[in-house]
């Protein structure tokens, strides 16, 4: 959570949200600027996460939506500042296709064409690869300017 910088105004997408755990302590965090966007593959546990939300009172700046973690095309293009998935990707069969979509959902403007090019040259091979330190890890999961 620390890892994810997150600040007011932002919109975070948790993927596998389950009860919303991530969500709640990251809503907790910032307070009622932040955006969440909650997805899990079970409708079941988005509906748990759901109440849970309004009984916290949280319910109007979440977003709840069913679909696999490789699949968020119900979402568009460098729609959210951080996606965050946290003991989600063991039960993904196709992470590669799951990155891919992580990397879509974050990948904004607001990077230079330069930066563009070193996340796709340099960051992007070495997260897909699997081989990947945490620090790396942590980069490519924030969205945030390139490692120098
Ligand atoms: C161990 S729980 C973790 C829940 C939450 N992220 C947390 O840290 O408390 C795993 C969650 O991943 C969801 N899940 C499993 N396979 C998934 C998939 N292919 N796409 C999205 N969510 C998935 C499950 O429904 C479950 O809510």
């Amino acid at each position: 959570m620390d890892g994810a910088q997150l600040g007011a105004g932002m919109t975070l997408l948790d993927v596998g949200a389950g009860e919303g755990l991530v969500a709640f302590r990251a809503i907790d965090r910032i307070g009622p600027s932040l955006r969440v966007i909650l997805t899990d593959v079970s409708a079941s546990m988005l509906r748990h996460a759901e109440s849970i939300a309004v009984r916290r009172d949280v319910r109007a700046q979440c977003t709840f939506h069913v679909c696999t973690a490789d699949d968020l095309s119900a979402f568009a293009d460098a729609s959210v500042d951080v996606v965050t998935t946290r003991a989600v990707l063991a039960y993904v069969a196709n992470k590669k296709a799951a990155f891919a979509e992580f990397f879509r959902m974050i990948l904004a403007e607001q990077f230079s064409a330069d930066e563009r090019d070193f996340f796709e040259k340099m960051v992007r091979p070495t997260i897909e690869s699997g081989n990947h330190s945490t620090t790396e890890r942590a980069v490519y999961m924030q969205a945030q300017k390139p490692l120098a």
